[in-house]
């Protein structure tokens, strides 16, 4: 890239970043580790033959080198049947080189990775991956099978260049974390709500360069979390981002989610409750582009789809949603902008600028408000009491509305009944915008 390119870049960059709180990820690189020592699960008992059982030989690897070093678990076929807890292992890594398929039938996380401290999760050659094969029981009606990959009560840590496909629940999960990083994914599961992509509670975690197809969450944050970075997050038919579901003594403070492109979901993001209490404060929705999704900027405090919770509501404050384009499925129906707020805790300070969206179907576009005060479109200015919703109509085309597509938008639901193929990692994730680090291969 040419110089002034740079800049501009470096400039765009360094604001964002002082939204985390410090450096995340690993304190020590991989290479370290493996040079330290390696546990090579072969060594262990494991085979490449698709039908042993993976579980103990990588639960013995790791406690060979949980105090420092690399579980490396080679390229080749492995058949898994019963799940691993990483319990409390410090300065060490797992290297996913090898395809792990699910053979075992239990609940819980296939891989759960609990009270680390300087982990790093990768793959070397960008081909590492988890098969689900979650359609087996899909296709029953069941879907409260196992997740695959679960980070919990860790610190400085990562994970990134694998692939996730076909969870019978949810593909990513990272729960109670402080300082990680997770990039350079590709997650791929059913067309059927509650097998999210990407769930993060936590501090000073960094989400970026994730592509997620599913029906559910694309990445979602969840309460309490604070300092949370999402870029370049490529929703490539799904449910979309979302903050919530939110319950009682909510906490959230300080998200940042940028270079957001969201394809064929039910919304580009979602901030959804139903009664609670606590607060979202502090929070930016920046350079989102959508294209034939249900619902663009979607604020639902009476979000019909959770039973309501004790409480006066969540209060929603210092939002701003800045530089949003594209198309609406219907504008008529479900439009561009949505901000339904508790009637007992109106939303304050929320921002909408420079949101420029039109319809594929008709001509017509709604905009939404209840209870909500700010700035733009049928937002009330000030502060003040509760008010029914108010609906205003465009029919003349919006300037500015155009955005780029990406040229590999999923053009047809992989379904619930059949084996999803495993992806290969895609080059970019946002239109025009390379990954951050590059891609393993
Ligand atoms: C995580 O890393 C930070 C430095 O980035 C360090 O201050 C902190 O003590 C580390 N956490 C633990 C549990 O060692
Ligand atoms: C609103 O949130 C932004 C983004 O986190 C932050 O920079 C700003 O200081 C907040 N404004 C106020 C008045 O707290
Ligand atoms: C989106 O999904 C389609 C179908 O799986 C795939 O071909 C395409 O590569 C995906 N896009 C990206 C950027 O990965």
């Amino acid at each position: 890239m040419h110089f002034s390119q740079f800049f501009l870049a470096a400039a765009a960059i360094a604001p964002t970043l002082a939204q985390l709180s410090g450096s995340v990820g690993p304190l020590t690189s991989h290479a370290t580790k493996t040079a330290k020592k390696t546990c090579n699960v072969l060594s262990y008992g494991a085979k490449a033959d698709k039908s042993t059982d993976l579980g103990p030989p990588l639960l013995a690897a790791f406690k060979a080198c949980k105090t420092g070093g690399t579980v490396v678990i080679p390229s080749g076929n492995y058949a898994m049947k019963t799940w691993v807890t990483f319990e409390g292992g410090k300065a060490w890594a797992l290297q996913l080189d090898g395809v792990i398929y699910r053979t075992g039938t239990a609940a819980g996380n296939m891989l759960f990775i609990r009270n680390a401290n300087d982990f790093e999760m990768f793959s070397s050659t960008g081909k590492g991956a988890m098969q689900g094969l979650g359609y087996q029981d899909h296709k029953n009606g069941k879907r409260n099978g196992a997740r695959l990959l679960r980070v919990e009560k860790s610190t400085n840590f990562s994970v990134h260049d694998i692939i996730l496909v076909d969870a019978p629940m949810f593909h990513f999960v990272m729960n109670t974390c402080t300082n990680g990083e997770a990039y350079n994914m590709a997650i791929r599961g059913g067309d059927w709500g509650g097998l999210d992509g990407v769930d993060v509670t936590g501090t000073n975690i960094w989400v970026h360069d994730i592509m997620v197809t599913n029906k559910d969450e694309c990445v979602t944050v969840k309460s309490p979390s604070k300092n949370i970075l999402i870029e370049n997050i490529y929703c490539n038919w799904s449910g979309g981002c979302a903050i919530g579901s939110l319950g009682t003594g909510t906490a959230i403070s300080s998200v940042v989610y940028k270079n957001i492109y969201t394809w064929k979901s039910n919304q580009m993001m979602m901030v959804k409750s139903n009664g609670g209490s606590g607060y979202v404060e502090d929070v930016v929705f920046e350079n989102f582009i959508g294209h034939s999704n249900a619902w663009s900027l979607d604020i639902d405090q009476k979000w019909a789809s959770m039973s309501t919770i004790a409480g006066n509501g969540v209060h929603l404050s210092n939002m701003t949603f800045n530089n949003w384009k594209g198309t609406v499925a219907n504008g008529a129906a479900r439009g561009p902008v949505k901000v339904v707020c508790a009637d007992k805790t109106p939303c304050t300070d929320i921002t909408i600028t420079d949101l420029s969206m039109w319809t594929e179907t008709g001509s017509r576009n709604t905009y939404q408000c209840a209870s909500g005060y700010g700035k733009g479109f049928c937002l009330k200015k000030g502060t003040g009491a509760s008010y029914a919703a108010t609906t205003s109509t465009q029919t003349a085309v919006p300037t500015a509305h155009a955005a780029a597509k990406m040229k590999e938008d999923l053009k047809t639901a992989f379904g619930i009944s059949s084996s999803i193929p495993i992806p290969t990692m895609p080059a970019s994730f946002y239109p025009g915008t390379p990954p951050i680090s590059k891609l393993a291969t």
